[in-house]
């Protein structure tokens, strides 16, 4: 066995100047995750403990500065979970989770601007209210406020009657129903037609951009027939729009329709993970989105993984903030495991704040070394070192892909 890592701090200092911040591991059951330096082997899985009780909600945020090793985390937890079983499904922003894809002889599905898979979030298959859920979702993130009542009612009249014309909706059709809504749609609301049309106007013009402008050809059709969600591990890769403005709401597009589905199946246990997270977190009408979608984790058989650099990225300043910071609260209060890696000076005492970490733990976090974090699981506090074998390492490396792109 490999020694420890070179530390700005040892085990044995940890242990004699924080005595109380950590504690011995869960036992046997779960994924080993790697080694508890206050014990023995560290393991988790959240379904196990949620059904012995230790903890109440499945879900995990992941945080910590560039490089820490969180996604190398979720890849060999995920890994290490298909064997158990479970099923794994990631949004994967950066394109780096095709090498697990390729273990289980599968391959990511691609999004790209007029590339050749759709996905409907609008999906038949999915139950209406969380179609509305989306659409209400996605239009307030595009106009970068919250919605009036009479906005939210123009979309419910535009998507119940794309569902009653054609079977199916979808943004195209709500769009044009928006733009055009029908008498029907307006005397339901005991309005007139250009009432309607003018309450719907302003979101029709934003939802446009995911059919004609520059993001088409994605989430503007029924879903594409070879997308398969059988495969026990499935990566929808969005590394083509990584660098868009509207990177949250197409990764809302892609979960609000992976969320929909899975809903269907609530049989398998099935590990959901955001990486880059940040990018749903910074909106506020999209992050409630994520918020609501963590609340319905436990009906829904999902273990939701959020991974991001630092809690004050679910906080923003501003006219939003107070909001904002209720989004944040709620959506950590449905988070029962919290693993943290270093985070820097700057955001101790939000992190402190949010986390409710003791003085120590948060005295502990600018000091962790790559692969290190400090786990809140319910009640409990660990310090796990996570191990990679050298199969995974090959699968987790995102360093050799930062200097083949210098290189290149
Ligand atoms: N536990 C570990 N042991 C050894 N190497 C590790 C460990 N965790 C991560 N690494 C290595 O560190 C590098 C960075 O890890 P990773 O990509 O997981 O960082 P990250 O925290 O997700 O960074 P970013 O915020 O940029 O996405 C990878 O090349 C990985 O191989
Ligand atoms: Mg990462």
């Amino acid at each position: 066995m490999r020694g420890l890592p070179a530390h700005r701090l040892t085990t044995a200092h940890l242990q004699a100047a924080y005595p109380f911040v950590s504690e011995g591991g869960f036992g046997g059951r779960g994924a080993y995750i790697g080694r508890d330096l206050f014990g023995g082997a560290f393991t988790y899985d959240a379904f196990e403990l949620y059904e012995q009780g230790v903890i109440t909600s499945p879900n995990m945020v992941v945080a910590g500065q560039l490089g820490r090793g969180k996604s190398a985390l979720v890849k060999s937890f995920a890994l290490r979970q298909l064997t158990f079983g479970r099923r794994v499904v990631v949004m994967d922003p950066k394109g780096e989770y095709g090498a697990l894809t390729g273990v289980c002889g599968c391959e990511p599905i691609r999004l790209a601007p007029g590339g050749a898979t759709k996905l409907n979030p609008l999906d038949r298959r999915i139950a209406q209210e969380e179609q509305l859920r989306l659409l209400q979702a996605i239009t307030s993130a595009s106009l970068d406020r919250t919605l009036k009542p009479q906005e939210r009612t123009a979309l419910e009249r535009a998507l119940d009657t794309s569902v009653a014309k054609a079977g199916e909706a979808t943004i195209p059709l709500v769009v044009e129903n928006l733009l055009n809504p029908t008498g029907d749609a307006a005397s339901a609301v005991s309005t007139d037609r250009s009432t309607l049309t003018e309450w719907g106007r302003e979101g029709a013009f934003e939802l446009r951009r995911l059919v004609s402008g520059d993001l088409r050809g994605m989430f503007d059709g029924e879903t594409s027939p070879t997308v398969d969600l059988d495969s026990p591990i499935v990566v929808l890769d969005l590394s083509a729009v990584y660098d868009s403005d509207a990177l949250g709401i197409l990764m809302t597009c892609a979960a609000a329709w992976l969320q929909g589905l899975l809903a269907r199946d609530s049989s398998r246990k099935t590990i959901f993970v955001v990486d880059e997270a940040w990018a749903i977190l910074s909106n506020l009408g999209i992050a409630k989105w994520l918020q609501a979608s963590f609340k319905l984790s436990r009906a829904r058989g999902l273990q939701n993984i959020a991974v991001m650099h630092r809690f004050s990225d679910l906080s923003a300043t501003g006219a939003q903030g107070s909001q904002q910071e209720r989004v944040a609260r709620g959506l950590l209060s449905d988070t029962e495991t919290k693993v943290v890696y270093a985070q820097p000076h700057g955001e101790i005492a939000a992190t402190r704040d949010l986390l409710g970490l003791t003085d120590t733990e948060a005295a502990l976090l600018p000091q962790l070394d790559r692969g290190i974090a400090l786990w809140k699981v319910g009640e409990r506090s660990f310090l796990v070192w996570h191990r990679l074998g050298s199969t995974e390492r090959a699968l987790v490396d995102t360093d050799s892909r930062m200097v083949r792109a210098t290189v290149a």
